[in-house]
């Protein structure tokens, strides 16, 4: 299976939103990352319901939606409507994980939870078999046009070996700092999606970029 790209929105232009979509929608991208932020877990704000119901209605390819919230479970529902197919919390969000990946999952959405740079794969252990994704954050959440940071080469493997020993179907996606340079790596440890929001849509010809990234 070759990787799966899922270009961030948060780097598109959104005076021109209509033209990124239509580009994601005819390139090799399989997902659509949206990013939204809360400016209480991350030290920013991006976009909510308004800006996402109009990326779904025009979209040919699933949401991948990655909420940098807090408490999350208050918005399920709503992620639901504006239609997330996948919809991913953070570990470091969420007092009672395993009932926000319940109540992820009965609203019929695959359910995710992402970790950031400091967080420890091991901490996974006992909700693994629950995921369809995990997201490891390879920059600190908040931002796009940040730096690669180069443990997340271990983490992958170290996920990639808990996921085998516990038999999970979870993903494995890499968010942050990722470009044509660093793909064939992070595939190489193990990634099965890769995030890119600023090489795919800074780059001169982003549907090539988006090819070469799946191509890598
Ligand atoms: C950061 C977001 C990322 C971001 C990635 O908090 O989760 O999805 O848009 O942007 P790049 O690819 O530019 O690092
Ligand atoms: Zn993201």
């Amino acid at each position: 299976m070759s990787v799966i790209i899922s270009p961030s929105m948060l780097s598109a232009n959104f005076g021109e939103l209509d033209k990124d979509i239509e580009m994601i929608n005819n390139s090799e991208a399989q997902w659509f990352h949206i990013d939204v932020m809360d400016g209480v877990f991350v030290p920013n704000i991006s976009f909510g319901f308004p800006i996402i119901q109009v990326i779904n209605n025009k979209a040919k390819k699933p949401l991948d939606v990655h909420l940098m919230i807090v408490d999350p479970d208050r918005y399920i529902e709503q992620f639901k409507n504006v239609g997330a197919e996948y919809l991913t919390v953070h570990y470091e969000a969420c007092n009672h994980l395993h009932r926000t990946i319940q109540n992820i999952k009965s609203h019929g959405m695959k359910a995710g939870v992402s970790l950031n740079p400091h967080t420890p794969i091991s901490l996974l252990e006992d909700i693994i078999q629950d995921l369809d994704l995990v997201l490891l954050m390879s920059v600190n959440p908040g931002f796009g046009g940040q730096s690669y940071i180069e443990n997340t080469y271990s983490k992958i493997k170290q996920l990639k070996e808990l996921i085998f020993r516990k038999n999970s179907v979870a993903l494995i996606e890499v968010d942050g700092g990722v470009d044509i340079n660093n793909a064939s790596k992070l595939i190489e440890c193990g990634a099965d999606a890769l995030v890119a929001g600023s090489a795919v849509f800074k780059s001169e010809n982003p549907k090539e970029t988006i090819k070469i990234l799946r191509n890598s």
